[in-house]
This record gives C-alpha cells, structure tokens and sequence, in this order.
C-alpha cells in the first residue's frame, strides 16, 4: 500500500476528526503534519492542547496546504464549510459526511476535484471502527487507496459500490447502536437473575466483543460457531429456541431494511 500523505487536514474538528486525527498521529505521522479547522475557539485550543496539531478558523487554508482534506463537518454545514476553499494544490478530499453523495459533493468542491465519499462508525472513537468507501464514483486507484490508509488507522476498511452506501449507513453506521441495545437488554437478563449490574454489564459486552472477534479472527460462518457451542439438549440450544422464538432475526432484518430506508430518504432530501 502506498506512503503515508505529508499533509492531512481536517475541516471541522469534531468528534470524528479527532479520531481519526489520533489514528493518524498513533499511525507514526507526526503532529506537523495535522492541521485542523473549527469555527469553535474552545474546541480548536482543546485539539491543540490534546493531540499538539495546530488548527485555524479559516477553512480555505487548510484546502491550500493539505494533500489530503478530511471533510468532518455535520451535513448540514457542509456548503458552509466549503465556501472560499482553495483547491488550487489540488489536494485529495476524503468525505465521511453521512449522506454526502458523490454527486453533490461533485457539485461542491467542483468537476475537477479528487474526492473519495466514506462512512466510518463511531467505534472509530477507540481506534475499532469499520468504515466503507465508495469506490465506484471516479476517484483513482490511488486515491483509493490513500483514503484506505487514513481510514485504516481508527479500524478496517472496505470497499463497496456507491450504491450501497445506504446499506451500509443503515448496518455499520447504525449497528453500533443496535449492538448497545443488546448489551443492554444481555445484562438486563442478568440483573434479573441475580448478577450485579456492573458484573452482568461487563459480561454482556465482553461476550458480544469476543464473539465478533471470533467470527473476524477464525474466519469461520457465524452458523457454524454457533452449532459448535450447542450441544444438544444443553443450555446454549434452550436460549436460542426462546431468542428465535422472540424474532430476533426478523427483528433484525427489519431494523436494518428500515436504517437503509430511512438513509436513502435523508439523502433525497
Ligand atoms: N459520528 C459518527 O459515527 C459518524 C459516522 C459516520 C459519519 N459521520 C459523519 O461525520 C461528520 C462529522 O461527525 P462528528 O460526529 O465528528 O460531528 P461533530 O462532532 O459535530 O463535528 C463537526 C465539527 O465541525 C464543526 N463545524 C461546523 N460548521 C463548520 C464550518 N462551517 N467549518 C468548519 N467546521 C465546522 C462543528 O462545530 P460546531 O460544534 O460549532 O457545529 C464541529 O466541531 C458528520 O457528517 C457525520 O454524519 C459520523
């Protein structure tokens, strides 16, 4: 995979960008190379004293200097943002703005600019996120490739076409929040059956985390570790005939229909 850019700046200095910001800068890059973007004092002086990058009010710079520009910024900014940007260096344009379609974006930043559209996920936050890119939308080889190097710092990256990026919204981008539910409601269970709260918490989540890394580090169909731990006429099989009982997996089905649903309606929006 290809070097590491130069320069990477952000604009907007929110949550997401420092996460990704830390990756970076946890990645080997050094804090030099960082720049940022807000119109929040608080927040630029905040970046600055935590992660030692230099960050600036005015947007338009961080176009001018930056060989990759992050767009962090809430969609509803996002015209805003980009008023008066200078794009004369060219730089290459990573978008994690939810919604954000290449067309539009197209629109924004202009016919001839490099840009690359994504959806990363909260857990980027702890460096375990999982972001898609668009990669059917006329960036490079390259570029992709770039774009896959920065996002790979805060987690794993895939790449699917634009098309498919309400699907993803409504999988990974909202998944998260449909894993919290079932913590919760996992160490609910275990509270009515007389665990402590903190105990049947820390059970809950560690079991789900080390599930998934399971299904990610075997390799294996999720089906097939679970018929591994089912033994017939054992515990695992009677909680799993109630959770099916329950429709979990309909549930679930439907939750992400409506997720992907709900993203393709904001984007026409
Ligand atoms: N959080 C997620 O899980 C997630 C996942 C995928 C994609 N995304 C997308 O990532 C983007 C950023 O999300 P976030 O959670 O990091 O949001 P956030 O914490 O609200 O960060 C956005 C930052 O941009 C600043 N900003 C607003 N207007 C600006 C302007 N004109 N120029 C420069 N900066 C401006 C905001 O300042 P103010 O506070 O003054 O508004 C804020 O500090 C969003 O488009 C979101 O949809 C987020």
């Amino acid at each position: 995979m290809m070097d590491w850019p130069e320069s990477v700046g952000f604009v907007g200095a929110g949550n997401m960008a420092e996460a990704i910001a830390r990756g970076l800068l946890a990645a080997g890059l050094r804090p030099d190379q960082i720049r940022a973007s807000d119109p929040v004092e608080a927040r630029r002086d905040y970046l600055t004293r935590e992660l030692g990058v230099e960050t600036l009010p005015d947007n338009a710079e961080i176009a001018a200097n930056s060989e990759v520009v992050v767009l962090a910024v809430k969609p509803q900014h996002l015209a805003a943002a980009l008023e008066g940007l200078d794009p004369s260096g060219r730089p290459l344009f990573l978008s994690i703005v939810a919604g954000c379609t290449s067309a539009i974006l197209a629109r924004l930043l202009g016919a001839e600019a490099r840009f690359v559209r994504s959806m990363p996920n909260t857990p980027a936050l702890v460096g375990s996120g999982v972001s898609a890119i668009a990669s059917d939308s006329g960036a490079s080889a390259a570029d992709l490739d770039r774009a896959e190097r920065i996002l790979g710092s805060v987690g794993r990256v895939v790449r699917v076409r634009e098309s498919l990026m309400d699907a993803v919204t409504g999988l990974s981008g909202s998944g998260p929040a449909y894993a919290y539910l079932f913590i919760e409601a996992l160490t609910e269970a275990g509270v009515r059956e007389g665990l402590p709260a903190d105990t049947a918490r820390e059970l809950s989540a560690r079991t789900l985390e080390g599930a998934a890394r399971m299904v990610n580090e075997t390799g294996e169909h999720p089906a097939v570790l679970r018929e591994r731990v089912s033994s017939p006429g054992g515990t695992t099989v009677a909680g799993l005939e109630a959770l099916e009982a329950g429709g979990l997996r309909s549930a679930v089905l439907a939750a992400v229909r409506a997720a992907t649903a709900r993203s393709r309606q904001l984007g026409e929006g």
